[in-house]
C-alpha cells in the first residue's frame, strides 16, 4: 500500500489508486503481491497524439537557450533530491530491491540530471581548417528532434533520467514507454518534472504494452532517436521496427559478464568486488558478474570467504531493516536461475550455498553459490539475471581471457589483481565496452556506460552520452565576392 504522502506525488492524470473501469495496468507490490495502483494502458491513437505533443513541445524547447534548459534541469535535480525518500519508497514497492539500494538508486538517477545541465552548456561545434582560403567550414550540433526510450523494470528511475537528460540538455523531448511493473517510478519523476518548470510535454509518460506504445514510437516518423535498455533479443526486434524510418539508436542490451580474480589478487578486495557486482539487486543488473573465474592458487580461499559472506546476506521485503536482497521480478526469473543451477549440478557443479525459492507463492529466490562451474554449463553462455554466484576455476592468463571472451555479449568486465601490467594487459584484451579493475562497482554518471558486440549500441552518461541526441550540421560558408 502507498501511504497519502507517496499518492500526492503520484498526482497523474494516468494513474489510479482503485480499480479503474478505463483500460489499465495493475501495479504490484513486488514483496507481497498487493496491488499498489492502476496506470492507463495507451493505446495506439494515445500514443499518435502524444508524439505530435512531444513534436511542438521540442519545436518551442530547442529554442530556449542553453542556460535555461540547464537551470530547468537543476530545479529538477533539486526536486527529485528533496523527495529522495519518497521515490524511493515507490520506487521498492513496486521493484523490490531494498531501500537502501533504491535510496542510492534515486540518487544515481538525479546525478544525470545534474551531469547533462552541467554538459547543456558545453555543446560546442567545430571550425575545420578549409581547403580553399576563400571558404570557412563549420561543424554546428544540433537537437535530433523527438525523441523515445523503452525502459526496464530493474533501475525504473536511474534509466529513464540516464536517457532524457542528455535528450532535455540537448534541446529534444522524450516520450518514455516505461517497464510495464515498474511504471510508478517514471511517473513520480514526470510530476516533479513538472514541478520544476519543464515545459509541458518534452516529457511524457505513456504506460502500456510493446505493440501499442513500442513498436508505435518505433515506426513513428516523427520520432528521431530510441534508446532502449534491456536483452538483446528485443533491441534485434526494436531495430527491425526502426529500420524503415531510419531512426538512430542506442541500445543497452545483455550481458554476460566475467569478473577475473588472479593469484596475485587482493583477496578481500575482490570478495567485495564479487559481492557488489553480483549481489546488486538480487543479481538483476546487466553488468553483474555472471562468470566469476578464479585462479588455482586462490580458488580455494575465495570461494570460503565468498560463501561466508553470502551467509550474511538477508533476503526479505526490501523496507525491511537490514534486508539486503529483494524477491525477483517474476515467475520467469526464478525459473531462469533454477534451470541454470539444476543444468551445472547435473553436470558436475557443486551446491555451496542457497539453490532454492523460499516459497511458491512468491519470487524470493536465495543467494546461491555454485563452485566448480566449467564452460559447458549453461550459466557459462547465458546470462543469469539473477542472485547466483558461478565459481569458475583457471589456472593461465591466456586461458581465461580465452574463455572469458568466449561469448558474443561484450558489456562489462573485471579483473582484479595486483600487477600493474597484468591489470593493462588483460584490461585492454577483454572484448568488453567496460572493464572494472579491482573494483566490482563501475557505474556512475561520468562513466561512457555501453556495451560491444551484441551487447549494444552508443553510450550513456559521460561527456559522450550527449551525442546520440545531437545531429552535426556541416556549414560550408563561400566568402567570395
Ligand atoms: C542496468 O542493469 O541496465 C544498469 C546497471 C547500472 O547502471 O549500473
Amino acid at each position: 500500500m502507498l501511504d497519502q504522502q507517496l499518492k500526492n506525488l503520484l498526482r497523474h492524470t494516468d494513474i489510479t489508486f482503485q480499480a479503474p473501469s478505463f483500460d489499465a495496468i495493475e501495479v504490484k507490490d513486488a514483496a507481497t503481491g498487493v496491488s499498489l495502483a492502476w496506470v492507463k494502458k495507451h493505446d495506439r491513437a494515445d500514443v499518435e497524439a502524444a508524439i505530435v505533443r512531444a513534436e511542438h513541445a521540442q519545436a518551442l524547447f530547442k529554442q530556449q537557450s542553453a542556460l535555461q534548459r540547464a537551470d530547468l534541469m537543476m530545479a529538477w535535480y533539486q526536486l527529485i533530491l528533496k523527495h529522495q525518500q519518497d521515490l524511493a519508497q515507490i520506487l521498492t514497492a513496486e521493484q523490490g530491491k531494498p531501500l537502501s539500494e533504491a535510496n542510492g538508486e534515486i540518487k544515481y538517477a538525479a546525478s544525470f540530471i545534474r551531469w547533462f545541465a552541467e554538459q547543456a552548456r558545453r555543446i560546442d561545434g567545430d571550425v575545420i581548417t578549409p581547403v580553399q582560403s576563400q571558404q570557412r567550414l563549420l561543424v554546428l550540433k544540433q537537437a535530433i528532434g523527438v525523441t523515445a526510450a523503452i525502459t526496464p523494470w530493474n533501475f525504473p528511475a536511474a534509466m529513464i533520467t540516464r536517457k532524457i537528460a542528455p535528450a532535455l540538455a540537448a534541446g529534444c523531448s522524450m516520450l518514455i514507454k516505461p517497464a510495464e511493473q515498474t511504471p510508478l517510478s517514471a511517473y513520480a519523476l514526470e510530476v516533479l518534472a513538472m514541478q520544476a518548470g519543464l515545459p509541458r510535454d518534452v516529457m511524457i509518460t505513456l504506460s502500456g504494452d510493446s505493440v501499442d506504445v513500442g513498436q508505435t514510437l518505433c515506426e513513428s516518423p516523427i520520432v528521431r532517436k530510441l534508446s532502449f535498455t534491456g536483452s538483446t533479443e528485443v533491441g534485434r526486434i526494436l531495430m527491425q521496427q526502426c529500420a524503415p524510418t531510419i531512426k538512430k539508436l542506442s541500445l543497452e542490451l545483455g550481458g554476460n559478464a566475467p569478473l577475473i580474480v588472479f593469484d596475485d589478487a587482493n583477496i578481500e578486495q575482490a570478495v567485495k568486488g564479487i559481492m557488489n557486482s553480483k549481489y546488486r539487486n538480487s543479481g538483476q543488473t546487466c553488468v553483474c558478474a555472471n562468470r566469476i573465474y578464479i585462479q588455482d592458487g586462490v580458488y580455494d580461499a575465495v570461494s570460503q570467504r565468498v560463501i561466508e559472506e553470502v551467509a550474511k546476506l538477508k533476503m526479505g521485503d526490501g523496507r525491511l531493516a537490514d534486508v539486503t536482497q529483494g524477491p525477483l521480478i517474476d515467475e520467469d526469473a526464478i525459473i531462469k536461475v533454477q534451470s541454470h543451477i539444476e543444468d551445472a549440478i547435473d553436470q558436475g557443479a557443486k551446491l555451496a550455498i542457497g539453490g532454492k525459492r523460499l516459497a511458491p507463492d512468491n519470487t524470493f529466490f536465495e543467494p546461491t553459490v555454485l563452485t566448480h562451474v566449467t564452460q559447458s554449463m549453461r550459466v557459462a553462455r547465458e546470462e543469469t539475471f539473477g542472485p547466483l554466484a558461478a565459481l569458475f576455476r583457471f589456472k593461465t592468463e591466456d586461458e581465461v581471457i580465452q574463455m572469458a571472451n568466449a561469448t558474443e555479449f561484450g558489456l562489462a568486465a573485471y579483473l582484479f589483481s595486483q600487477n600493474t601490467a597484468r591489470q593493462w594487459r588483460v584490461g585492454e584484451a577483454l572484448e568488453y565496452g567496460m572493464v572494472g579493475i579491482n573494483t566490482g562497482l563501475i557505474s556512475n554518471e561520468a562513466s561512457s556506460f555501453g556495451g560491444i558486440k551484441q551487447s549494444g549500441l552508443g553510450r550513456e552518461g559521460s561527456q559522450y552520452g550527449i551525442e546520440d541526441y545531437l545531429e552535426l550540421k556541416y556549414m560550408c560558408i563561400d566568402l567570395s565576392e
